[in-house]
């Protein structure tokens, strides 16, 4: 592509300030507009994500220094936010800097709580660059690390000034990871309605979207942040139940990343609960037939798993060959198990808590019966 890559920005609107999340191809130094005249700027990345995209904030922020954390899950923990603490401290960073994340969840996680306590907050700068970051994890303020005792136990609401969104980025994510998000943009299809526009996009451009279409993905991204940033702003701090609605298909997908030891992604996992809560709410009269069977065929159609895996991991995971199959301790678990997990979903309050659709859109239900719960089960293979 040539010429100046086109930027759109979607607007959230949420206390302290409302900020754009910026969307575009080949739209890196953007950050630096984002930044504005911030004197130092600490950028947090990965080694792996640094090499391919820190040279060009590094151009575009002269006065940046670079922070490399570790990669995966186990580096999102409170050593590597005092590490980072740390290593900022030393660095000169000052309450009226900035922090820059560029990675995936786990950097904008880590980064995004290191900005938050760090001299009691400091702007942040989130630099998505994976689908599942662009389309979720970056919006929204929720920043956090993990303790042996759960994830995502320790953290805080810390909104950024700003969002980079470059999906040129994902041209680079290893086929897993990619698919990995398409989880989640499929959850934002559904909970914006079968039918509707991010639905029909994906019915009609699938080829496109697996594809990586620079013009596709950037239209996908706009969308699906656009849905995110409605809901973050209606409730931007989980008071209201509203943002709650972001968790559909996660109740199951939280306990079978449990039951699996995260041997299913994230993603993959969400789209075995989204089939869950299509099979669910069809079984409690809340949906008809047809719009279940779109739970079921959208994440079917971008090459998700829709029924929890019964051997290895990879069987179930859309057949890919990048890393999916390794290992023999797929989810081989029960209806009983997955229950128990379930009641322990740290959004429970008690009973069983789940987010369906029904006549009135997409809310919280609690307690369905058991009968409606066995049927769900069966819809993604689950013996009782
Ligand atoms: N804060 C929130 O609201 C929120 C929402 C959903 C998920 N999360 C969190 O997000 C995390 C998962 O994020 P993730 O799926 O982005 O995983 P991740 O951050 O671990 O990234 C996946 C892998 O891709 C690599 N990578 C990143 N960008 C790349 C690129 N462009 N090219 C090649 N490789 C690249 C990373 O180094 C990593 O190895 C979890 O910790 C989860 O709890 C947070």
């Amino acid at each position: 592509m040539t010429g100046v890559p086109a930027v759109v920005a979607v607007r959230v609107d949420v206390p302290p300030a409302p900020y754009d999340v910026l969307v575009g191809s080949g739209i890196l130094g953007e950050v630096a507009t984002t930044v504005g005249d911030r004197r130092r700027v600490a950028v947090v990345s990965q080694a792996r994500v640094a090499e391919l995209y820190a040279p060009r904030l590094l151009e575009v922020l002269p006065s940046a220094d670079l922070f490399l954390m570790g990669d995966g899950e186990d580096h999102k923990t409170i050593a590597t936010v005092g590490d980072l603490a740390r290593r900022f401290a030393a660095a000169g960073l000052l309450r009226d800097d900035a922090v820059v994340a560029l990675g995936g969840g786990v950097v904008g996680d880590t980064a995004g709580f290191a900005a938050a306590v760090y001299h009691r907050g400091v702007d942040v700068v989130q630099v998505p660059t994976t689908l599942l970051a662009q389309v979720d994890s970056a919006i929204g303020g929720k920043t956090g690390v993990n303790l042996p005792e759960g994830k995502n136990l320790v953290g805080a609401f810390h909104q950024p000034i700003g969002v980079v969104a470059d999906v040129a980025t994902l041209a680079d994510l290893p086929a897993r990871e990619y698919r990995s998000g398409l989880g989640e943009v499929a959850k934002y299809a559904l909970l914006e309605g079968v039918g509707g526009e991010l639905d029909t996009l994906l019915r009609e451009e699938s080829t496109a979207v697996l594809g990586r279409e620079p013009t596709v993905l950037a239209d996908l991204v706009r969308r699906c942040a656009t849905i995110k940033a409605r809901v973050v702003a209606g409730d931007p701090e989980e008071r209201t139940g509203s943002r709650a609605t972001l968790n559909l298909g996660h109740t199951l997908a939280h306990a079978l990343e449990t039951a699996g030891r995260h041997r299913l992604t994230h993603g993959e996992a969400v789209a075995v609960g989204l089939v869950f809560a299509g099979a669910l709410a069809e079984a409690t009269g809340r949906i008809d037939a047809a719009t279940a069977d779109r739970y079921r065929s959208l994440p079917a159609a971008l090459g998700l798993p829709v029924r929890v895996p019964a051997g290895p991991a990879g069987d179930a995971a859309g057949g890919g060959t990048d890393g999916a199959s390794e290992g023999d301790d797929g989810v081989e678990v029960g209806s009983d198990a997955l229950l128990a997990l379930m009641r322990r979903d740290k959004k429970a309050a008690g009973g069983f808590t789940f987010v369906l659709p029904g006549p009135g859109g997409v809310e919280r239900v609690d307690d369905p019966p058991a009968g409606a719960l066995a049927r769900a089960f069966a819809a993604v293979g689950v013996r009782g």
